[in-house]
């Protein structure tokens, strides 16, 4: 049984001019690590990326993106293409997307002196909440109640899975090479991993996304998965 996979990994840059902008510290490693597991695993994988610096996994179509909102064009195009073979479409969004821009990008180089006070922000698209047609799989990144947060992230945002993690936890998170997570369902069950490799969670969640195309997952089976 062969899935479409579109992943996000990685973050986005909101420019405010041509050398400074607002983002974050995801290097992508968590994004990288799911398309390559899918790959792996025979389906078909676009990986839609924002500025890292990792290599293309193989077998994986990498497309290369700065900002949210060409995140989302490009995912968007992804989907409608997606849309119209046989395959299950899974959206796997792993990507620290920016929440807000700056209402505008400066042409020039701002000089410093004039700098102060002039950063008006606006809210960029939700891209997860935005796109339909397919199975949603979504992160929560949390400092606090990941579970919490993770459930009300689910319902808001219609998905089939949270991958919830405590950014601030040892080993987790931003740049870390593994992570601890919680798969948690939109029946609000919670599920938790012990401390992986990200190579190790991206491959359960490509395993969650068959069992979920076969009809398959039920508490039981989530039980299983760690
Ligand atoms: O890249 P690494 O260094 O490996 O780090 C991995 C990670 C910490 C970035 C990853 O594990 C993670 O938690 N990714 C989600 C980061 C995030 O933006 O979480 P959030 O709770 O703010 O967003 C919830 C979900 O909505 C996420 O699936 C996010 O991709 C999506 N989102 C958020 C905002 C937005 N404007 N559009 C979105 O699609």
């Amino acid at each position: 049984m062969e899935l479409r996979f579109i992943v996000t990994a990685g973050p986005t840059r909101e420019h405010i001019d041509p050398v400074r902008f607002i983002s974050n510290p995801s290097t992508g490693r968590m994004g990288f690590a799911v398309a390559a597991a899918a790959a792996r695993r025979g389906h078909a994988v676009t990986l839609v990326a924002g500025p890292v610096s990792l290599s293309t996994p193989r077998g994986v179509r990498r497309i290369d993106v700065v900002s949210a909102r060409d995140m989302l064009a490009a995912v968007e195009e992804e989907l409608s293409a997606a849309r119209s073979g046989r395959a299950d479409v899974f959206f796997v969004s792993t990507a620290a997307v920016a929440d807000w821009r700056p209402r505008r990008m400066a042409a020039s180089k701002l000089k410093k002196a004039s700098m102060s006070g002039i950063l008006e922000l606006v809210r960029n698209p939700d891209i997860l909440k935005t796109v339909g047609g397919c199975r949603k799989i979504g992160f929560a990144a949390e400092t606090g109640d990941a579970v919490a947060e993770a459930r009300r992230k689910c319902r808001e945002k219609g998905l089939d899975l949270v991958v919830a993690n405590d950014v601030t936890a040892q080993g987790a998170g931003f740049g870390a090479r593994t992570n601890r997570v919680v798969f948690v369902t939109p029946d609000g069950a919670a599920r938790p991993l012990p401390l992986l490799s990200k190579a190790a969670i991206g491959a359960r969640i490509v395993k969650f996304c068959e069992a979920l195309s076969r009809g398959d997952v039920d508490s039981q089976w989530l039980g299983g998965i760690g």
